[in-house]
């Protein structure tokens, strides 16, 4: 569909009309006009009960993106995806994510093979891997047990393992040591094997291509820092292992197939974490329960696939989206996490969703008219509370909000859960209801006080609570997520799965690496600024402090 075919749909034009009456009313006289609003505004699904009763909307905004949904083909489009088809076309691709956690049995056809069948093989020879990796069997050269575990990937090969494991620490073996190098900055990967014997340490590279320059070049210096400390080049062999979709790529980078987890081009980079791209995920939780990580994602695909739209959490999610981004012209979202161990899911979500629909052309490559993704952020709760939170109350620009949190705590420490949960409840509330002028002068402030107490409130939420952030859990939030993504790339016609954008600024950096390093000094055709920003870095490499 090209842009023109977007903005004049029936439902497009009906929401663009309907703005104004929402924009006339506030988020207090909705909830005063109707006290079933909760309750009409909260679905649960796969363990997540989520409250979006504080997005400003009401009844017929819901309607009328339904509309849109059913316009845009939301469902078919979905169902195109299950069904193996090549919906990223710009690739020509499929988009099977989904299959990465179907239960053991169930067929999904993917260009004449059966992808369900692939992944559980693969799943079956990981399992086997890190049983014996933390059973101890698995022996490092010098004949020591592995207790370092150090993940080489970037992007998708590192923003998913290192969220994971941050979230899942508290199940994970508490006598191993997982670290996450991504940055070719080698300050990464020095603090990384920092203090670490390389004779009990075992590097996952991590890269769905391998060829991506800044994995290469740290998998080079960690199996020079490992032959350095154990005086054998054989020894790469029972410290290094790959995930990877490149097989003649591994091979040529010298590790044994052998010691090779694949995945497959229908897996997106940012879709991968329960890939084998999460092999360092099942090495800390171990399979059981990287499993019930893969029931918390299944749980989620089916009620995305199964139920209908005006229930289905992604859907709503992803019209919420749009409506924010497109009607209500917010440009950013919020992601505010009240458990300290989802701290790196922002930064996952990043990826997800601006790699996802950061497009400005549509699948047939028109120009988009209207704006795609917003941008993600955000921080753990309490934390952002005492930085950026004012923005959010007084700002003048409204930023919807995400807050996501558990009933139950991980580490119960005094009262130090039910602060922090009564915090997000809190601030939703405030974001919500604000307080007005006369509630300000109520409390005895003086006059010339009073504006800049007061907050104007009618800033949109939504809240997302589930039980504990468990394996289960985990993968039940990031598929709401992944499909909410879906549902807004497939109302704006654009391709969610390739990523373009990115592989300019890797092309450039190809031929500045040479320009900076040749001792030659070649002659510079960039523009002004990018050949004097090179000559005074030329410059200021060649001083001595
Ligand atoms: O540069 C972007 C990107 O291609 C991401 O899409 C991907 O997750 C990341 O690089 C890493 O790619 P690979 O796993 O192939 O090393």
């Amino acid at each position: 569909m090209t842009a023109y075919s977007l903005t004049q749909c029936a439902s497009w034009r009906a929401l663009e009309r309907h703005r104004a009456r929402i924009e006339s009313t506030t988020l207090r006289s909705l909830f005063d006009e109707d006290d079933k609003r909760a309750e009409r505004f909260t679905v649960d699904a796969a363990g997540l009960h989520c409250d979006f009763s504080k997005q400003r909307i009401n009844q017929e905004t819901l309607r009328l993106l339904m509309d849109l949904a059913r316009e845009r083909d939301v469902v078919g489009h979905a169902q195109a995806m299950f069904r193996g088809e090549h919906i990223n076309r710009t690739e020509d691709r499929a988009v099977l994510h989904v299959a990465l956690r179907a239960p053991r049995g169930e067929k999904i056809m993917v260009d004449g093979l059966d992808a369900v069948a692939q992944v559980h093989d693969m799943l079956d020879r990981m399992a086997r891997f890190c049983n014996a990796v933390r059973d101890g069997e698995w022996r490092g050269h010098g004949g020591k047990p592995v207790r370092n575990v150090v993940n080489i990937g970037i992007g998708g090969s590192d923003l998913g393992p290192v969220m994971a494991y941050e979230a899942l620490r508290h199940y994970s073996r508490r006598d191993m040591c997982f670290r996450f190098v991504s940055n070719v900055d080698g300050a990464d990967l020095l603090e990384a094997t920092r203090g670490l014997d390389a004779g009990e340490t075992l590097f996952i590279v991590c890269s769905k291509s391998f060829g991506t320059l800044e994995t290469l070049t740290n998998a080079r210096a960690a199996r020079q820092w490992c032959v350095q400390q154990l005086g054998d080049e054989r020894a790469v062999a029972r410290h290094f292992v790959a995930v990877s979709a490149n097989e003649k790529k591994v091979r040529d980078f010298g590790i044994d197939v052998q010691n090779m987890f694949a995945l497959w081009d229908w897996v997106g980079g940012r879709y991968s974490m329960d890939s084998a791209i999460g092999l360092s995920t099942m090495l800390a939780i171990g399979p059981t329960q990287f499993a019930q990580m893969l029931a918390g994602f299944h749980a989620m695909d089916e009620h995305f696939r199964d139920t209908p739209a005006e229930r289905n959490l992604p859907i709503i999610m992803g019209l919420l989206a749009i409506w924010n981004n497109n009607f209500l012209r917010s440009s950013t979202v919020a992601v505010l996490p009240y458990a300290d161990d989802l701290k790196r899911f922002p930064a996952y979500l990043q990826q997800l969703t601006m790699e996802s629909n950061g497009k400005h052309v549509t699948l047939d490559g028109a120009p988009v008219g209207y704006d795609t993704g917003p941008i993600y952020w955000g921080e753990p709760g309490t934390n952002g509370q005492h930085s950026f939170y004012q923005l959010l109350h007084q700002g003048t620009r409204a930023v919807p909000c995400d807050f996501i949190g558990f009933a139950r705590p991980i580490h119960p420490l005094g009262r130090q859960h039910d602060i922090l949960m009564a915090s997000l409840i809190a601030q939703a509330e405030a974001l919500a209801f604000g307080k007005t002028a006369d509630q300000v002068r109520a409390e005895g402030t003086p006059k010339t006080l009073v504006p800049h107490r007061t907050c104007l409130g009618n800033r949109p939420s939504t809240v997302v609570l589930a039980e504990q952030l468990t394996p289960h859990t985990l993968g039940s939030l990031v598929a709401l997520y992944e499909h909410s993504v879906f549902t807004q790339g497939a109302v704006w016609g654009i391709d969610s799965f390739d990523q373009w954008g990115v592989e300019l600024g890797k092309q450039l950096a190809t031929q500045v690496i040479d320009e900076v390093t040749d001792e030659r000094e070649p002659a510079l055709a960039h523009d002004g600024s990018t050949n004097a920003l090179i000559r005074h870095y030329r410059a200021l490499r060649g001083a001595r402090p």
